[in-house]
């Protein structure tokens, strides 16, 4: 009878290789928080944006009206209702003037004409960002603008 080969020493002692289970096990609940938690954002996300959107739309228009009851009423009248200048909450011309149209007149005025060039570029007294929130202000006026067909010549 041949002595029994004396069984090689377990590879790792037990008492590591359940300090080693753990390790894996709360690697996997992390993991799984992570995943969870990164569906759960991307859910989220459109929404956010939406909401971060009005806030920013409702802060411009707010800004905006009080930048064009300061500078602009003058000769647009109070609520853009027309005056020296042309009528403003026309649906004839916020329906044919695009943001970016009303970005550019109000920046550039209307050389030869009353309407001054109002942004910083042109000597004016406006900021874009402000030229942008007067802008919001007539864009919302849209939606409850009357017809007005001889919106150009301001108020007659
Ligand atoms: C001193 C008077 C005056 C002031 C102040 C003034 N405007 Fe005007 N604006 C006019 C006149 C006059 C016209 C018409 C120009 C023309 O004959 O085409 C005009 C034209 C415009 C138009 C173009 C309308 C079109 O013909 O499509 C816009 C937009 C406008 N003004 C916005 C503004 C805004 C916004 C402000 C304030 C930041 C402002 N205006 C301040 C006199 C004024």
């Amino acid at each position: 009878m041949p002595a029994e080969r004396p069984s090689p020493p377990p590879f790792e002692a037990a008492d590591l290789e359940r300090s080693l289970d753990r390790y894996l096990m709360w690697g996997l609940v992390f993991m799984v928080v992570l995943i969870v938690g990164f569906v759960a954002y991307r859910a989220r996300e459109p929404q956010l944006r939406r909401d971060a959107t009005t806030a920013q739309q409702k802060s411009y228009r707010e800004i905006g009206t009080q930048l064009f009851a300061t500078n602009c009423s003058g000769c647009h009248g109070k609520n853009a209702v027309g005056g020296s200048g042309p009528v403003l909450n026309a649906k004839e011309f916020l329906k044919s003037t695009t943001d970016n149209q009303i970005v550019g007149l109000v920046a550039g005025g209307v050389p030869g004409t009353e309407m001054p060039a109002w942004s910083l570029a042109f000597g004016g007294t406006l900021t874009d960002e402000q030229i942008l929130e007067i802008t919001t202000y007539l864009r919302a006026l849209e939606p409850k603008a009357p017809s007005v067909p001889t919106w150009r010549s301001g108020k007659t």
